[in-house]
């Protein structure tokens, strides 16, 4: 199965190199990693688990990113940062010296337009905060809000833009996000057609076009990990290692 989805091209760099991790990228910004308060890493074994294949592949740093959702997974600052506290323990138990920071990924909904008013948001790097929207629909009125996060001072990163569906038929929107203040972030599974073809599809238009700011791996559990390894043997490294990605800087 994964032949077909990854071809056997073997990759290599500008200086003629072979390519075969994702060191390039230096910073993963989108991942699930802190312990049982969302869907990603259910026990501190499964994050260090999962770190460990971070290591492996390549990975720097991590600003994991545990989602805030009011009706499904209501975490506070203060629950992140509490179990980010309890995986740094286990990772220096096991002599994982990995850098791991904790930031949000903010479910847009009111309870995230309160916490806007608020409270000061968990940002990826500087004043970038990580957002995503519901798979269904954009948000009513969303220009109003990219205004309002703005205002209060952030930037958002908009999460996996080629999962929404409800764009795909207008592919325009994606640069007038753009237009609009927002940074873009690939779900780099994508390529791999991990969501299906579709969003593969928009996934590669988006990377042609140079829309996408951010690289990130979005890892919840060891599937996402396992596809990641195997895109280390594809010929889809190459096109992403030039990419001018924003990771690096962080
Ligand atoms: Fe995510």
């Amino acid at each position: 199965m994964f032949s077909k989805l990854f071809g056997r091209k073997k990759e290599t760099s500008v200086t003629g190199q072979p390519v075969s991790d994702w060191s390039f990228l230096g910073t993963d910004i989108h991942s699930h990693f802190v312990p049982g308060i969302d869907d990603g890493a259910q026990t501190v074994e499964d994050s260090v688990n999962l770190i460990r294949q971070m290591q492996d592949m390549g990975y720097r740093s991590i600003v994991t990113t545990p989602h805030i959702k009011y009706d499904h997974f209501p975490n506070t600052r203060n629950t992140i940062l509490t179990g980010l506290q309890q995986l740094h323990h286990a990772l220096e138990e096991q002599g994982i010296t990995m850098p791991v920071k904790a930031a949000a990924e903010y479910y847009i909904d009111d309870h995230f337009m309160h916490l806007l008013d608020s409270e000061p948001l968990l940002t990826i790097t500087g004043n970038e905060v990580l957002v995503e929207m519901s798979f269904m629909f954009e948000p009513v009125r969303f220009s109003e809000i990219i205004f309002k996060i703005q205002t209060a001072g952030y930037k958002p990163i908009l999460a996996h833009p080629e999962r929404y569906a409800f764009y795909h038929s207008r592919p325009e929107v994606y640069r007038e996000l753009k237009d609009r203040g927002c940074y873009l972030q690939l779900n780099v599974i994508a390529l791999a057609g991990y969501y299906g073809k579709s969003v593969k599809h928009i996934a590669e238009q988006l990377l042609k076009e140079r829309l996408y700011d951010y690289c990130g791996t979005d890892m919840h559990h060891l599937k996402h990990a396992e596809v990641m390894q195997r895109m280390r043997h594809s010929g889809i490294m190459q096109s992403l290692v030039t990419y001018p990605f924003l990771n690096a800087s962080i």
